[in-house]
């Protein structure tokens, strides 16, 4: 009896040892385009609950200049040798340059959030890419569109208030660069389109994902439209939130009955703490949740593969690399007003 409970102590304390060994010798970098973007500063809280028990990790921020984030990846590189980078690239045309020079340290890449431009990635085992499912999202807002639209012959009058039947909008979009921001809105407008939806476009602004740029933008396009404008989409939360915020301070929000909000609904993409209070005080009609938690996840499991403590069909029955490439793109679920 006692030598058995010896042993067990024995055991113990070797597992224990074994892990804090891994975790020390499992050092990761963490590299952020720019810590003061909403939706980046809370994936790296995310990032840090979830990965920090098990990894030793260090994150960097770039504030936006490229040539800090390859200061900050190269100097880690040679100074601390870590076992993967997970980079939030800044300038996505930089990607191939960072693959070329993480190849000659032989570290893999996972890309997050910001996919690499470059051909050649797609083919290199030693490098990932995990971000949101930007085609999803564009579908649900123009679902969110469909749903207040009713029926493309004869548009509900409460957003069609020039009685045209057609839908007079106004995209605000991201970062120009950004393949997220391209593909929401585009999927966005083919998926109303193939629904018999007749578009006016009435302008098509970048606000670089920005709540206070979202807010001049609304106020050029608000001077320039006014009262034509029937909807609103916008590539994320935070510049919708700007967009809000220039109605609220010109005192061009009004109360309704309805859930249809006047002026005109408006929708983002995110799901930030901030957008969804708003959505609660109906002054934002909807998101799509850019689930930071689901992204997290398929990035531990991808570290896991590379680390070859799991299989690629394993990961794979979880969250499906796009096609045969090292892409994984992850779905988020709608939230409206309703
Ligand atoms: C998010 C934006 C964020 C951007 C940063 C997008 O997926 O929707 O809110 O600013 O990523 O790269
Ligand atoms: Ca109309």
């Amino acid at each position: 009896m006692k030598r058995k409970l010896l042993s067990i102590l024995i055991l113990c304390s070797l597992a224990f040892t074994l892990v804090s060994c891994e975790k020390a010798s499992y050092k990761i970098g963490i590299f952020l385009y720019d810590e003061s973007d909403t939706f980046i500063s809370s994936f790296s809280e995310e990032i840090t609950t979830r990965l920090s028990d098990s990894y030793d990790i260090s994150i960097y921020d770039a504030k936006k200049s490229q040539s800090i984030q390859n200061k900050q990846i190269i100097e880690m590189l040679e100074n601390e040798k870590p076992s993967v980078i997970l980079v939030n690239i800044v300038d996505r045309l930089s990607s191939l340059a960072l693959i070329q020079k993480a190849n000659k340290y032989n570290t893999p890449i996972i890309f997050f959030n910001r996919e690499p431009v470059s051909s050649s990635s797609i083919d290199n085992k030693n490098i990932y890419y995990v971000g949101t499912n930007p085609v999803q999202e564009g579908i649900n807002q123009g679902i969110m569109a469909e749903k207040l639209m009713n029926n493309p012959k004869n548009i509900n009058k409460l957003i069609d208030k020039n009685n045209d039947n057609k839908l007079q909008c106004v995209f605000i979009q991201g970062e120009s660069t950004h393949q997220d921001a391209e593909r929401r809105t585009y999927s966005c407008i083919r998926y109303l389109q193939n629904m018999g939806y007749d578009l006016d476009i009435l302008a098509m602004e970048n606000a670089d994902w920005n709540r206070s740029k979202g807010e001049k933008t609304m106020e050029n396009i608000y001077t320039t439209y006014g009262n034509k404008i029937e909807f609103v989409f916008s590539n994320n939360d935070d510049m919708a939130l700007g967009a809000i915020d220039y109605l609220a301070n010109n005192n061009l929000l009004q109360a309704s009955a309805s859930k249809v909000l006047t002026p005109f609904p408006i929708v983002g993409v995110d799901g930030t703490k901030n957008g969804l209070s708003y959505i609660e005080r109906k002054l934002l009609y909807g998101t799509t949740i850019n689930d930071t938690a689901k992204q997290v996840s398929a990035i531990e499991l991808v570290i896991q593969l590379i680390n070859k403590q799991t299989t690629r069909d394993a990961v794979n029955d979880k969250f499906n690399f796009y096609k045969d490439s090292n892409y994984i793109y992850i779905s988020g679920s709608a939230i409206t007003v309703d």
